[in-house]
């Protein structure tokens, strides 16, 4: 039995939502710096609803399958519904990862929070700094609850 669900060999191998965004309103990238990986997402926003979501990773396949699940996730979500988008509903979403690419969709994750935060700063939309509890910019100095596995 393959290590991997049929759902993330699909999405890795067909992933949703795939390129640059040019007229985003929103951008967020993250990485992980135990395996190197980056992931940026792009969001649409209009009347608060992400009516388009857009990514590019430059990962793993378990990390191209979680950005494309997310994408798919977060499209037509109320803005602020996407910010309680966890990893683990990606992951199950996705019928799971192995335990050690779990971190591989805590990047998916974090590239939306990011990308809502980076939304919220360039419209000038006031939030309390605390719904993003550890800032997305840390992600790149420590590994958050991430394995530290690559
Ligand atoms: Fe780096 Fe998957 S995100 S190994």
């Amino acid at each position: 039995m393959s290590l991997y669900s049929d759902k993330v060999m699909d999405h890795f191998q067909h992933p949703r939502n795939v390129g640059k965004m040019e007229d985003a309103d929103g951008i967020g990238e993250v990485g992980n710096a135990v395996c190197g990986d980056i992931m940026r997402m792009y969001i649409k926003v209009r009347d608060g609803i992400i009516t388009d979501v857009s990514f590019i990773t430059f990962g793993c396949g378990s990390a191209i399958a979680s950005s494309s699940m997310a994408t798919e996730m977060i499209k037509g979500m109320p803005i602020e519904k996407a910010l309680e988008l966890s990893n683990k509903a990606v992951a199950e979403a996705l019928d799971g990862l192995p335990a050690h690419k779990l971190h591989c969709s805590v990047l998916a994750e974090e590239a939306v929070r990011a990308a809502v935060k980076d939304y919220y700063d360039k419209h000038d939309i006031a939030y309390d700094p605390a719904i993003f509890g550890c800032d997305v910019a840390c992600a790149h100095e420590h590994d958050h609850d991430a394995s530290p596995e690559a």
